[in-house]
C-alpha cells in the first residue's frame, strides 16, 4: 500500500503496534519534554528509546533543544512513556500530525498524560523561572486537532471542554509542590501558532482575554488527549516576561537557558507527583 493511501487511524494502529512489538510492559503515564525540559530523561531509567524517524508514520522534529524520540522508562518506579521533543504547529505540521504521536499513547494504553512547556508569563505576579500549573487553555491556533473526520472510536464528535485538565491532578500537583515547598503558579494558558513572538499589542491582548502565559505548543496536545479521555497535566515553566510594561526583548535561546535551569525543580515536582 501506497503511504498516502494509509487511513489515519490504520498510521496510529501501524505506530503503535510497532511499538508494542518491540518493548514489554504496559505503561499509562505518558510524559511530554517541552524545550528545555530534557533534563528530566536523566532521571528516567531508559528501557528502550525510539527514535521518531524509525517509528512507522511518525513526523520527524526540526526545532533545536528537541531531540526527537519516543522512550520506554522508569521514573519514581513507574513505567512511562517519555516524548523527548515534540511537534509544532509552527514547524508546518498539520494539527493531526501535531497529535499523532498522543493519539499513538492512547493506543498504547495511555491514561494520564503530564504535558510540559516553555511559555511567556503574562501575568505580573509570575517570575522568570516560576512554574505555573495549567488550570485552561485558550486555543488561539487558526485551527484545532479535532476539526474533520471524528474518530468515533477515539472520542466524540463534540467533546465537552469544561474540565480539560484533570481537577484530581491539580489538586495532586498543588500538594505536592506545598510539600517540596516549591512556588507553583495557576494560570490560564493561551496557545497561539508562532514561530513569530508575540508583540506589545498582542501581550496586552492576551492578557486582557484572560491568559496567564503563551506558548507555542501544548493546546492541541491537550484537546486531543481530552477527547480520548486521557487524564491531563500540564506544567509551564515562565522563560520570560510578557508583561506589557516591562517588556523586554528576548530570543529562543534564553527561552531553552530560563527553562533548564528551572528544569530542576520541575522534575523534582513531577517526581513526587507520580510517587
Ligand atoms: N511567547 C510564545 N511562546 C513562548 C514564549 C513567549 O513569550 N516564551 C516561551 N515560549
Amino acid at each position: 500500500m501506497q503511504k498516502n493511501q494509509v487511513s489515519y487511524t490504520d498510521k496510529i494502529r501501524a505506530a503503535s503496534e510497532f511499538l508494542l512489538q518491540n518493548v514489554e510492559g504496559n505503561a499509562e503515564i505518558g510524559i511530554i519534554l517541552g524545550s528545555g525540559l530534557g533534563r528530566l530523561m536523566g532521571e528516567v531509567e531508559v528501557i528502550k528509546s525510539f527514535p521518531y524517524a524509525e517509528i512507522p508514520f511518525f513526523p520527524t522534529t526540526t526545532v533545536e533543544g528537541h531531540s526527537g524520540e519516543l522512550v520506554l522508562g522508569i521514573l519514581q518506579g513507574k513505567l512511562i512513556w517519555c516524548m523527548n521533543g515534540r511537534f509544532h504547529y509552527y514547524e508546518g505540521y498539520a494539527m493531526s500530525e501535531v497529535v499523532f504521536p498522543i493519539r499513538v499513547l492512547y493506543s498504547l494504553g495511555v491514561k494520564n498524560l503530564i504535558v510540559t512547556n516553555a511559555a511567556g508569563g503574562l501575568n505580573p505576579d509570575f517570575q522568570v523561572g516560576d512554574l505555573m500549573l495549567i488550570e485552561d487553555v485558550i486555543n488561539l491556533f487558526p485551527d484545532n486537532p479535532l476539526r474533520g473526520v471524528n474518530y468515533d472510536q477515539l472520542g466524540p464528535r463534540f467533546p465537552d471542554m469544561s474540565e480539560p485538565l484533570s481537577e484530581e491532578w491539580v489538586r495532586r500537583a498543588n500538594q505536592e509542590a506545598y510539600n517540596l515547598k516549591i512556588v507553583l503558579q495557576k494560570g490560564v494558558y493561551a496557545g497561539v501558532p508562532g514561530p513569530k513572538l508575540e508583540s506589545k499589542a498582542e501581550v496586552k491582548y492576551l492578557r486582557f482575554i484572560g491568559a496567564d502565559a503563551v506558548g507555542m505548543s501544548t493546546v492541541p496536545e491537550v484537546i486531543a488527549a481530552h477527547h480520548m479521555g486521557i487524564k491531563v497535566l500540564a506544567i509551564s515553566v515562565i522563560t520570560n516576561e510578557s508583561i506589557p510594561k516591562v517588556y523586554k526583548e528576548f530570543t529562543h535561546d534564553d527561552v531553552v537557558d530560563v527553562a533548564n535551569k528551572a528544569g530542576g525543580k520541575l522534575v523534582k515536582l513531577i517526581k513526587s507527583i507520580l510517587n
